[in-house]
């Protein structure tokens, strides 16, 4: 889990991921962007911030955040790997992490939603474990990995 002093590499990853994989997220790199230092402070503590680490740099985040009426559940947002080391596990690595996080809290699901704009990357979230849940809404699909 990422340190309070490190919400300016939080900072650098998030901002890096909005630019990278805009069709992957709700928030736009603009918006990202314009927050200032109080904003990322707050960002960093808003929920719980899991780090992939090659050789000591971040090249993957994933977010956690709880929800009183899921009870049962991790929902996890700002799923990204670094396109230089995708494809070599590290993905799945990072959501066995936090699955193992989750187990040991009580959880029986992770959740996450696809934006209809990143359906392409599916497939992915299902070679990873997940599967669709319920049916998909205007603009995304639910999917849950159970633990
Ligand atoms: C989704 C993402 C985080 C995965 O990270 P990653 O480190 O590449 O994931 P991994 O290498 O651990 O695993 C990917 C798996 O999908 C498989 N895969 C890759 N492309 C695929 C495709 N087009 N179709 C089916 N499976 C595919 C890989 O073979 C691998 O499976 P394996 O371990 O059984 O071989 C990464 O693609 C990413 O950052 N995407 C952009 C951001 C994003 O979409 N975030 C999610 C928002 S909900």
């Amino acid at each position: 889990m990422a340190r309070v002093d490190e919400w300016p590499t939080l900072k650098d990853v998030r901002l890096r991921a909005l630019a990278d994989s805009p069709e992957s997220f709700l928030e736009s790199l603009a918006q990202g962007s314009a927050r200032d230092e109080a904003g990322w402070r707050a960002t960093f503590f808003d929920g719980s911030w899991h780090v992939a680490e090659v050789e000591g740099r971040w090249v993957g985040l994933a977010r956690t955040r709880t929800y009183d009426d899921a009870p049962d559940e991790y929902y996890l947002e700002a799923f990204w790997i670094d396109p230089a080391h995708r494809d070599k596990g590290i993905g799945r690595r990072l959501i066995a992490h936090v699955a193992r996080l989750a187990a040991a809290d009580g959880r029986k699901r992770l959740r996450l939603a696809v934006l209809h704009s990143n359906d392409e990357r599916r497939p992915i979230f299902e070679q990873l474990g997940f599967v669709a849940d319920g049916q998909p809404t205007e603009s995304e699909q639910q999917m849950v990995y159970r633990l």
